[in-house]
């Protein structure tokens, strides 16, 4: 199975990592805007024009099911993108909502994500009785994107965003940017071991799994570096080192150029 999968940068990695554990035959076409990184601070309009490109741009490369892996744009024009595509589209927020369990739930995200309230109010469909609190962390996805994930003055950023969530006790956090998981250590360091920590990529990869299992009966080809295909809109040279160092992989990276008149960058 060909799968289209996109996000702003790396944060994807994290998403193709848990859906490559389950789903080993499958292969992607896996497209980073990085011209146009970070999302997180952009507005509603520049979020749905984004996804209109994305979306127009893999409604012609021969995918089979399409995966959200940035929840930036699944939390505000998931509509846009299931309108675009005519395959199954598979996302972080709706996947993740449906399993919680928890009654005090925190959820980091970027601050467009946090202010659309996506989480919010797709886990209260589910569980109408859940308190979310939701935090934005902006400095996070710049200081990953250049792999500061060791600096002390990520601590100190993480533990400012994650106090007002631990004031309010909460028992589980959702990392609510595909980008988050890649410091988990240094999250985990902070919280305390009863807080359940909650990758939205773990529910998306079960639905796409149990998709799957519908359509194909052999899962023991593993295609992922044979047929995988990397885009970018920008940074064509570092693109392959960034794999390398969160995939194990030094892919051949091609430049795509998406962007429509009034689109910023
Ligand atoms: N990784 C994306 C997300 O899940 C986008 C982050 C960004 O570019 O700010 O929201």
């Amino acid at each position: 199975m060909h799968l289209g999968i996109f996000d702003s940068g790396v944060g994807g990695f994290t998403v193709l990592k848990k859906v490559i554990e389950l789903c080993p035959n499958t292969s992607f076409i896996y497209l980073a805007d990085t011209a146009r990184l970070p999302y997180g601070l952009k507005t509603t309009n520049e979020i749905k024009l984004i996804a209109e490109e994305i979306s127009s741009w893999f409604r012609h490369q021969n995918i089979d099911a399409f995966l959200v892996a940035c929840n930036t744009t699944n939390a505000i024009a998931l509509d846009v993108i299931k309108k675009n595509l005519d395959v199954p589209v598979f996302d972080l927020i709706g996947s993740a909502a449906s399993t919680i369990e928890e009654s005090k739930v925190g959820v980091l995200a970027t601050p467009s994500t946090v202010k659309s309230k996506a989480y919010t109010n797709a886990i209260l469909k589910f569980k109408p009785k859940t308190l979310v609190i939701e935090q934005p962390c902006p400095e996070f996805v710049p200081m990953i994107e250049m792999d500061k994930i060791d600096s002390d003055d990520l601590i100190d950023i993480a533990i400012k965003y994650l106090k007002p969530l631990l004031n309010h006790k909460i028992d589980s956090l959702i990392l609510g940017c595909s980008h988050y998981p890649l410091i988990t250590p240094l999250l985990t360091e902070i919280l305390p071991s009863s807080v359940k920590l909650i990758d939205p990529a773990e529910a998306l990869s079960l639905k796409l799994r149990l998709f799957m299992d519908s359509k194909i009966s052999d899962f023991s080809e593993k295609k992922f570096l044979v047929d995988s295909k990397f885009y970018v809109t920008s940074n064509l040279k570092q693109f392959p080192f960034k794999a390398k160092h969160w995939l194990n992989v030094f892919p051949e990276v091609n430049l795509v150029s998406l962007q429509k008149k009034g689109c910023v960058s």
